[in-house]
Formats: structure tokens, C-alpha cells, sequence
């Protein structure tokens, strides 16, 4: 495994090696597995558990990490191809990518999409030129449409709390007060799909997700024995359901259009907020999952987010465990 940026580039088996691995590295510690090792971490966008974990996970195999928070102490990044540099960015990419290389064994890169052209984010431009200027392996630490290192602690928190392969995953839209990334609805929808899960995305009108990200989770469905549905129909989304997944994000109908976008959130405080009677029709052991950061009274009603059902604090950790694995795979082969 050369680099960790999609859970589709990398293939099942390759995942669920990644995830035995990454229960072994919990179960067992290996203090030294990465001695002298360095992993550079760019984050052009902020983050709590992203930035936390790996250095922690890191720290835990031996190894050591750096931080560039461009604009924070470093230079401003230019992200975009063949402009003139007379605005605020004194550094390009191009240069920053291969020299922040050239200090690691390992490099992770976050950078969120633009939220302005759906297309545009869609092709992952910054990405893809990060991936282009990078001659070290390097993890995708959340793009425009993918977050595979999330997805992986949430396939690792399945299996941990024993969720059937073949059970009801439920992706729900949720209310948010601004239009938020694709990434983790793309990748949690292709995780489950790819786990062989039955998915369901429960979304309102006008948040469907955009058709590649759908047709990849079907294809990644078709092999795995699972299968992925639409629908805006919570009661019937809900009937059995063995995991709520919840996120927001933006519409693509009027992607880049926030005044748009908000009158059409205008009453999704009641009717996109996850409360207690979501669960009455669902499995017994339904769980609520939550990538985090989560707005309480927002996204979820207290009483949910504290309440047995929810897991997001051991999705959280199992973020440290799958990225070392990913390090580990990464910088030993093994
Ligand atoms: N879930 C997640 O990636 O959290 P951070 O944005 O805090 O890193």
C-alpha cells in the first residue's frame, strides 16, 4: 500500500487487513514499531480528533509528527493552479507539498472542498494536486468528498460492537444551521456498502446525494452482497435499523448558494433534528453514530447523544487505532 486516500482505491481486503491490524495494535502495543519515523501532518482546514489522533497514534508506535496549520505560524497556501500570486498566499502547494516531504517518511493532508461548484469539488482539484506533488505515502486526512480515515474507525466500531454485515445502516441528513462537506456522507455511505451493510440514505428534498458518490456506493454494494436506497420517508427508512448515522450537509441543489440554501432549511430544527422517538420502530440494539464535532439542540437532542445508543466517543478513539494501522501498513508493509 503506497497511500490511504479512498476506501474504494484500497480495495476490501485490504481493509479488513487494515482492521485486524488495527484491533491487534490496540490490543497489543507496539511501542517501537515505528522508531525514528516522522509524519508531517498539513491541515488546511481545522480539526480536534483528526490532528489529536495522529499525533497521539503516532506517538504510541514510536514515531514522531510535526504540524503545519498554514496561516497559523506558516505561510498562507495557494491552492489553485496557474494564478498569480499577488493576494494573500506566499507559498504554492506545488513547493510546500514536495519540501514538507522531504522532512517526513509519511505525509497526512487535509483540505476541504470549496463548497462554491459542485462539479469542481467533485473532481477533488486540491487533492489531486497534493496527490500529484507527493513523492511519500501519504493519507488523506479529509478532502472535498472523501474521508476514508473516518470511515475506517466507524467499519472498526461496527465490527466492535458485533453490527450484523448484512444489517439495516441508515445515513440520515440532520439539521445544521450552514451547508457542510460531502466527505463524510460519501465515505460512511461507501463504508457500509462496502461492509455489505443494507443502506438507506433518509434525506429531504433536494439533498440527495450527488449521483458519483451514489453510484460508486452501488457498485461497491453490488460486490460485497449489500445494497443502497434513497428515500425521505424516515418512519419506513428507521423500521429495524441497526445504526443512525447522522450528518448534515449541503444541498446540492443549490450548492454555493447559502441564502438559497437557507430558506430551504428554514424548519429543519424540528423535522431533521435526531430525537428519542427516531428510535421507536428500530432494533433494539439501534446505535447513533456521529462523526463529531456534533452541535447538541442542533443535530441531535441531548438525551440521544448522552443516551446508551450513542457511540461517537468510541468512533473517536478507533480514529487513533485505524490511522495507526494505516502508518503502520504505510511505513513497515507488514
Ligand atoms: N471527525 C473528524 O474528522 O473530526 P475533526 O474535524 O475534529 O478532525
Amino acid at each position: 500500500m503506497q497511500r490511504f486516500i479512498d476506501l474504494a482505491e484500497c480495495g476490501r481486503e485490504t481493509i479488513v487487513e487494515l482492521l485486524r491490524l488495527a484491533s491487534r495494535l490496540e490490543a497489543v502495543p507496539q511501542p517501537r514499531a515505528l522508531e525514528g519515523k516522522v509524519l508531517g501532518l498539513l491541515f488546511l482546514n481545522p480539526s480536534l480528533r483528526t490532528l489529536a489522533s495522529f499525533q497521539a497514534g503516532m506517538a504510541r508506535l514510536g514515531g514522531s509528527a510535526f504540524v503545519i496549520s498554514p496561516g497559523q505560524g506558516s505561510w498562507k497556501l495557494e491552492l489553485r493552479p496557474n494564478v498569480v500570486m499577488d493576494g494573500d498566499a506566499a507559498e504554492h502547494i506545488r513547493e510546500a507539498i514536495p519540501v514538507l516531504a522531504s522532512y517526513s517518511d509519511v505525509l497526512g493532508v487535509r483540505v476541504f472542498a470549496e463548497g462554491k461548484n459542485l462539479e469542481h469539488d467533485l473532481a477533488e482539484p486540491f487533492f489531486s494536486a497534493v496527490r500529484d506533488t507527493c513523492p511519500v505515502p501519504l493519507v488523506n486526512m479529509e478532502s472535498a468528498i472523501a474521508h476514508p480515515c473516518q470511515a475506517l474507525a466507524d467499519w472498526k466500531t461496527l465490527d466492535d460492537l458485533d453490527v450484523p454485515q448484512g444489517g439495516k445502516f441508515v445515513l440520515s441528513f440532520a439539521n445544521h444551521p450552514k451547508p457542510l462537506p460531502l466527505a463524510v456522507p460519501a465515505s460512511a455511505v461507501q463504508m457500509a456498502a462496502m461492509r455489505g451493510m443494507q443502506v438507506t440514505v433518509l434525506r429531504p428534498d433536494g439533498y440527495a446525494l450527488p449521483d458519483p458518490i451514489m453510484n460508486a456506493a452501488h457498485e461497491a454494494a453490488k460486490a460485497s452482497g449489500g445494497s443502497v436506497r434513497e428515500t425521505d420517508d424516515r418512519r419506513e427508512a428507521l423500521e429495524g435499523a441497526h445504526v443512525v448515522y447522522a450528518k448534515s450537509w449541503g444541498s446540492p441543489r443549490c450548492y454555493g448558494d447559502p441564502e438559497a440554501e437557507r430558506a430551504m432549511r428554514a424548519d429543519f430544527g424540528t423535522t431533521w433534528r435526531v430525537g428519542r422517538d427516531w428510535f421507536d420502530g428500530a432494533d433494539a440494539s439501534c446505535r447513533f453514530m456521529h462523526c463529531l464535532p456534533v452541535r447538541r439542540g442542533v443535530v441531535v437532542e441531548d438525551e440521544v447523544l448522552d443516551g446508551e445508543r450513542s457511540v461517537v466517543v468510541r468512533q473517536a478513539r478507533n480514529r487513533m487505532f485505524a490511522q495507526m494501522a494505516v502508518l503502520h501498513r504505510l511505513l513497515r508493509g507488514e
